[in-house]
């Protein structure tokens, strides 16, 4: 989807009208009675929700206490690419979306700021975070979370300090056939297009100089603005590359 005029946001079940209202004058979107033909951001007793095309998505972070538990957290790449001795270390996830990794990163130590540029993916982020808080398991993790609604493109280039790492991961190229993919990804790749700028961000995030840079690629994709890294590691599907700055 490249503009919002086929979104609309729709009161669900239990939802909230007055948030509802504020989200739709914030997406600059109609505020409509019922499901849209095609995307509609829901607000429900649950949360948000995108809804079109016979497939609904929320973000959850709980369906990831596993993963970012004690004994496991070091089995996920990212923790491994993401490694760090400095104390109380700062990472910039410059390209936010659901908040999943920056959950990982934050699991870690981390304090992430999160930039996120697409008002949809945001609002979603956001009610995602909001849940989260509410889980004693999870509030400490997500209390390390920060969500700037921005380009980070122009959030890097503003930067008062240098963070330890910057972590990008743009959309994919769309190789795979929709049927092949998870719900999550089939909405969000309605919502936004892969990435256009990826030379302009990885330029931007070099010259910010952190100690390192993580840029999470499918396994056989090109390197991101065709720049080599210093390393990578690679799992069965995706690979990291990795960025260092001594
Ligand atoms: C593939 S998704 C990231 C998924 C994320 N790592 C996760 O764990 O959920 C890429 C996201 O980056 C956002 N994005 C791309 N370029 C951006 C930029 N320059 N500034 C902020 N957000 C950006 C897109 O809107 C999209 O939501």
């Amino acid at each position: 989807m490249t503009g919002n005029e086929e979104l609309v946001v729709c009161v669900g079940e239990g939802g909230d009208e007055e948030e509802a209202r504020i989200l739709s004058e914030r997406l600059g979107v109609r505020l409509s009675l019922s499901q849209g033909e095609n995307l509609t951001v829901r607000v429900d007793g649950d949360g948000i929700a995108i809804v079109g095309f016979g497939l609904t998505f929320r973000g959850d972070f709980e369906q990831m206490l596993r993963r970012v538990g004690h004994g496991h957290l070091q089995h996920e790449m990212l923790a491994h690419a993401a490694k760090t001795k400095a104390d109380r270390p700062s990472a910039i996830d410059a390209t936010a979306g659901m908040g999943e990794d920056s959950l990982i990163l934050a699991a870690c130590g981390y304090e992430v700021t999160m930039y996120e540029k697409n008002a949809v993916i945001a609002a979603l982020l956001r009610d995602t975070m909001k849940r989260a808080e509410k889980n004693p398991e999870l509030c400490e993790i997500v209390g390390r979370m920060h969500l700037e609604e921005s380009d980070s493109i122009n959030g890097l280039s503003e930067l008062k300090e240098k963070p330890e790492l910057i972590y990008l991961d743009p959309m994919f190229p769309k190789r795979r056939k929709s049927g092949l993919i998870n719900k999550k990804l089939q909405l969000m790749q309605k919502l936004e297009q892969p990435c256009c700028n990826e030379i302009e961000l990885l330029e931007t995030a070099i010259e910010v100089r952190p100690k390192k840079i993580v840029i999470k690629r499918p396994l056989k994709g090109t390197y991101l603005a065709g720049k080599e890294p210093d390393y990578s590691i690679e799992g069965k599907a995706i690979r990291y590359d990795c960025f260092m700055f001594p």
